[in-house]
This record gives structure tokens, sequence and C-alpha cells, in this order.
């Protein structure tokens, strides 16, 4: 199966975790949008009746684009479910996240849900975190300071991500580091925790403790794969 078929299994059928009356956190990314689409659908098509709060820009339009109620978190309480891509998942369900851009509003959202369930292909199965470059979201302030001390911190080579000639800026205005650790995150809330310590970090995406389903879409089939496994 093409990777693409792969990522609409995924995002489909994690549209199972939504019900009438729930307020549901919309991620970003290539595979969420198929669960956006679908929820459009069952909206339109079949009265479903929920409200999303989107995590970036690029979502909201999509999300407004297939019908989607929307409404901003803090007008909220907790949000009953997040559905969200990822880059890499580790087996003990920690994310790097942040491939899209999207991570700050990403983890706000996920903070602020009941449930997250993530939806990926079985290229997103690590051992260790880190293959993946890790995205760290940083002020435009004393950017070139910052990424240094990020350098320090993780002992790597890092590059300011850019949209073709100019430095990419997320949908806060903040720009983005990649840092190239390589698979060997073995502490992933601690490498967290250091990153964060650094004033000009913004956020960091690293996703720990905040997963509760994998949906894993594979050649065989799908499987849901929940943390008690
Ligand atoms: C957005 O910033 C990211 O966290 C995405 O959720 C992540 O990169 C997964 O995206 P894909 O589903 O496009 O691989």
């Amino acid at each position: 199966m093409d990777v693409e078929s792969l990522k609409q299994e995924a995002g489909v059928a994690a549209c199972a975790y939504v019900n009438d009356g729930m307020n549901v956190g919309l991620g970003t990314g290539s595979t969420v949008k198929y669960t956006i689409i679908e929820l459009g659908r069952r909206v339109t098509e079949e009265g479903l009746s929920i409200v999303g709060v989107p995590t970036s820009l690029a979502t909201e339009e999509l999300a407004r684009s297939v019908g989607i109620p929307l409404a901003e978190l803090d007008t909220l309480n907790m949000l009953d479910v997040v559905i969200d891509g990822t880059d890499e998942f580790d087996p003990q369900f920690n994310l790097i996240k942040g491939g899209g851009a999207a991570l700050l509003r990403e983890k706000i959202v996920a903070q602020a849900s009941k449930k997250m369930v993530v939806v990926a292909d079985a290229r997103k199965q690590v051992e260790h975190l880190g293959a993946f470059p890790l995205p760290v979201e940083i002020t435009c302030f004393s950017w070139a300071t910052t990424k240094r001390s990020i350098e320090k911190v993780l002992n790597c080579l890092t590059s300011r991500r850019m949209n073709g000639d100019e430095p990419l800026k997320t949908d806060n205005g903040n720009f983005i580091i990649d840092a190239q650790t390589g698979p060997n995150i073995h502490d992933p809330a601690e490498t967290e925790r250091q990153l964060l310590a650094l004033a000009g970090v913004v956020q960091v995406g690293l996703f720990n403790g905040m997963c509760d389903v994998v949906i894993l879409a594979r050649d065989d089939g799908v499987e849901i794969l929940t943390k008690e496994d």
C-alpha cells in the first residue's frame, strides 16, 4: 500500500473516537488531514454535532472548508479528545512533533484535552526518538544565540528551518530550529526540561506522556495501540 493510502486509513479510523457533542482538538499535518475531512463529511452528511479547535491556521482553513464548526480554546473547558499526527513515537508513546511547525499550538491543545489520539503510518514507530530532527520553536530575538545554546545542550548540529529563501516563521511569529540529535534521545523528559530552561526557547517538539492511543496504519491493516498494551 502506498504511504498516502496508509495515512488515509489511519486518519479515517481515528474518527471512531469522536462522538456527538464532543469538543475536539484538530491536529495539523498530512495524516490528520484525512480525519478532518472525514469529520467534515459526518458533520454535513450525518448531522454529527461537534466543535473543533484547530492547532494551526492551515488546519483552521481546512476545517472551515469542510464545514466543522470551530471555537477558540479559551471559550471551552477541557476538550474531550485531540487527534493529531506525529513525526515519531517510541514504545512509551513519547512523541516528536513539529515537522509541520505547529508544535506550540499542538501542545497547548493536547494539554487541554482529556485524551490524545495519534494517527501514524508504520514509518513513525521507533525504538528511540531523534532520527527525525527535533523541532524547537524559538524567539526571533537573538535567535543565533539560542541556536548555539541548543547545540551546546544537545551536543549536535542544528539548522534554522527555511521556507524557500526566507527563514520559516510559525503561526506565532517565531523561528524553528531543527536539531540533528540522531536516534538517541533516551530521556525525552530530561531533554525537554533542559531545552525549556533556555530563555529563547518557546517550546520543544517532545510530547512526553501525553499520547493515549496510536492508530497505526500498516500494509496489513490498521492497529490500535493503547498505553496499557
Ligand atoms: C505539525 O507540526 C506536526 O506535529 C505534525 O503533526 C507531524 O509532523 C505529522 O505530520 P504528518 O502527518 O504530515 O507526517
